[in-house]
């Protein structure tokens, strides 16, 4: 980009398979920047729907949830020729970082209850987030979480992809975190005192061990 342009490039956050997550600033605020790029072996016109479909459902998201309490990153700029958006860059460590340095049970307990009620939250609000793990559940220096990565997200979601969100995140702690095998334990009893709406914490919860129940048993 050129001497005049509003985003000023600072480093590399994350290169991923599908995105390249940039910090920066826009105009002058904190940001960054994420970038969606084709992946090769996909076909072309197949790769160019999926990648607008994620970033178009990211920034919807976001922009959706822009006026609730939802610690998430605020929207700043949405570019479709370039596959690109551009959100505050929120301030917390990945707590994926965390629970593998944590030997602290007790934080790791409330963190993980402060996920769950969270969760539940972003579902009251009509949002299943679509690939809840470790690495886009962010924790500042006050232990607060905060949501980033909405790309696989939906609005107005069946109940199924609000257990998904449970089942992804469970999977996650277990393969991932194994040392903290209560982990989930405190998520699901943080989730079970969010917000009493439709659909409801025991519908939900009831459709995650159901979802568990099959991937047990197909493995
Ligand atoms: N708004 C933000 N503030 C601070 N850090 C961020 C923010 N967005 C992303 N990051 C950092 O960059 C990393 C990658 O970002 P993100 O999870 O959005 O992309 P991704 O996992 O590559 O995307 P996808 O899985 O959808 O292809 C995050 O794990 C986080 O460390
Ligand atoms: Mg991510």
């Amino acid at each position: 980009m050129d001497g005049s342009s509003p985003w000023v490039e600072q480093a590399v956050l994350h290169d991923g398979a599908e995105a390249q997550t940039i910090a920066g600033f826009w105009f002058g605020t904190k940001a960054v920047m994420k970038i969606r790029r084709p992946k090769g072996y996909r076909h072309p016109s197949l790769d160019l729907s999926l990648t607008r479909r994620r970033l178009f459902a990211e920034a919807r998201i976001l922009l959706h949830l822009s006026n609730s309490e939802l610690p998430i990153p605020k929207l700043l700029d949405f570019d479709e020729d370039n596959a690109t958006i551009i959100m505050t860059q929120l301030s917390g460590l990945p707590l994926f970082d965390i629970l593998r340095n944590s030997h602290d049970s007790e934080r790791v307990s409330k963190l993980m209850h402060s996920c769950g009620k969270l969760i539940r939250k972003m579902h009251s609000l009509g949002i299943s987030h679509g690939d809840l793990t470790t690495h886009n559940l962010l924790c500042n220096n006050l232990d607060s979480i905060q949501i980033i990565d909405f790309g696989l997200g939906k609005l107005s979601p069946e109940i199924e992809s609000l257990g998904q969100d449970l089942q992804v995140l469970s999977e996650c702690l277990s393969a991932s975190h194994p040392k903290h095998d209560d982990a989930m334990k405190f998520v699901l009893e943080g989730y079970s005192q969010g917000e009493q709406n439709e659909p409801t914490i025991e519908e939900v919860i009831s459709r995650y061990q159901e979802i568990q129940g099959r991937v047990r048993y197909h493995g």
